[in-house]
């Protein structure tokens, strides 16, 4: 059985005062925790600050992006060696923000994976769907391109060594939850699709469910077959609700 990743998803929010009382209400609870892996992800400025609060604890780092370049003449990027210094295990790619509103495509995030991967950095890589394509029916149509086009640039072996995320990008921070049963069509097509170019790749990764995930809606998302973990956002910002959530994960997986 896959251990289920709870991976808090921060954004751009936090000041050092309330990062601070978030760490150390998440570090408090997580020794609770029992089958689920935790982990979050804070804003840059933080990370020194969630390293040391988190050392001694269960509870692994990731950052939310990372650039194509290793190190150089780069200006307000932060490359993948830095956040692997910095103690950061995990590092989201392309979230559907950054590919809406960066315009990051699969050719960048093909980029950002090798260097991730080359900083020794596990990569949460993050797929979905808007509410227009999922209305015009093109569901899987984009789902199948945006793996696909990984599958082409950094080949299946990629898939190995990463995370995946199924993030309907319409219950992105909207309170619209996909349902259980939408959720796990999608992650049971993405397993098919991995499969049918390595089964064994596809048997092993995780696949996270993000959008609109809670305490209350986890348990049910969480016991799908296909659905390995949570990616989340509003609900990470509050250690007893993300909390709540990783209990969830461990609830599922009795
Ligand atoms: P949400 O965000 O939980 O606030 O919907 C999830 C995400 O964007 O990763």
């Amino acid at each position: 059985m896959r251990k289920p990743l709870i991976a808090g998803n921060w954004k751009m929010n936090g000041t050092k005062a309330s990062v601070e009382t978030l760490l150390a209400g998440v570090v408090a609870g997580a020794g609770a925790i029992e089958r689920s892996e935790v982990a979050v992800c804070p804003p840059y400025p933080f990370l020194q600050m969630a390293a040391s609060a988190l050392a001694g604890s269960s509870v692994r780092l990731g950052a939310q992006n990372c650039a194509t370049a290793a190190s150089g003449a780069f200006t307000g990027e932060v490359a993948a060696p830095m956040l692997a210094d910095f103690g950061c295990h995990y590092v989201i790619i392309g979230h559907s923000e950054r590919r809406a509103m960066y315009g990051e495509d699969e050719a960048i995030l093909a980029k950002k994976l090798a260097a991730a991967f080359a900083a020794g950095l596990t990569p949460i890589l993050c797929v979905g769907e808007t509410l227009e394509e999922r209305e015009r029916g093109d569901m899987e149509k984009v789902i199948a391109a945006q793996i696909d086009g990984i599958i082409a640039l950094c080949g299946i072996g990629a898939f190995g060594s990463l995370e995946l995320a199924y993030e309907p990008v319409w219950a992105i921070g909207t309170g619209k939850t996909a349902t259980p049963a939408q959720a796990q069509e999608v992650h049971a097509f993405i397993r098919a699709r991995l499969a049918g170019h390595d089964a064994a790749v596809a048997q092993k990764v995780r696949i996270l469910y993000g959008g609109s995930m809670k305490g209350s809606n986890a348990l049910e998302l969480l016991s799908q077959p296909d659905i390995d973990g949570g990616l989340i956002g509003g609900a990470a910002l509050n250690a007893d609700e993300f909390l709540s959530i990783a209990k969830a994960g461990d609830a599922a997986t009795q």
